[in-house]
């Protein structure tokens, strides 16, 4: 059974990026695929400090809870990561997993995997767009395979609007692409992985 890993870049509990985040596992769950939740918001990780132990040994030198993260995406089959937007990019949060994430580029662990992404900001044209793409860079540098939310809108993949906790529960548009991108991410995954 493949497995699905969601990533919720936000440092609020039980708000949005969550609620997004979870929409897309359960359709992913619903297509068949395992899934698990991972919150950076409970989580200690310091940022990359540019010691390239990781170019020379593929190991961080940093010991926090980036190491089980990085374990956790390695055995994964996709990933859906979700961010807030903030100042039209991901949040600090998700940013140091980006960069912390590099011991998985050495030999490109990462290589064939599936990745979604999904962004929710408190404006229509906050910049769900712009964040999205910073995901589909980290994505595409570590070489996995990106896909948006699908047919019948097939976009960039999640986009919700809310600023209030819990305005993504009412936000259709942001519901439904979530949705969408969780199924893609486990359909194409299932059929990378079916043998
Ligand atoms: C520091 C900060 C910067 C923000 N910048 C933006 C922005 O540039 N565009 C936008 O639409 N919303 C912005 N917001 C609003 C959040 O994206 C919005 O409240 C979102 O729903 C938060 O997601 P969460 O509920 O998962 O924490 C910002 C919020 C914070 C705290």
């Amino acid at each position: 059974m493949v497995k699905i890993i969601g990533i919720v870049g936000s440092p609020r509990s039980n708000g949005n990026t969550e609620n997004l985040v979870k929409e897309a596992l359960q359709s992913a769950k619903d297509a068949g695929a395992e899934i698990e939740l991972i919150k950076l918001g409970n989580a200690e990780i310091e940022p990359c400090i540019a010691c390239d132990i990781c170019k020379a040994t593929g190991e961080c030198a940093i010991y926090d809870d980036m190491g089980g993260i990085l374990e956790k995406i390695r055995e994964s089959h996709g990933l859906i990561i979700g961010s807030p937007v903030y100042f039209g990019s991901v949040t600090s949060q998700l940013k140091m997993l980006i960069d912390r994430s590099r011991p998985l580029r050495m030999d490109f662990k990462l290589k064939n995997k599936v990745g979604g992404a999904i962004a929710v900001g408190g404006s229509r044209n906050g910049g769900q767009e712009t964040t999205i793409s910073t995901i589909h860079d980290f994505l595409l540098i570590h070489d996995v395979i990106i896909v948006g939310d699908g047919a019948p809108l097939a976009h960039y993949g999640g986009t919700g609007v809310g600023s209030a906790k819990e305005a993504s529960e009412s936000d259709e548009v942001g519901l439904q692409t979530s949705r969408n991108l969780g199924k893609r991410v486990a359909e194409l995954a299932m059929k990378i992985n079916e043998n």
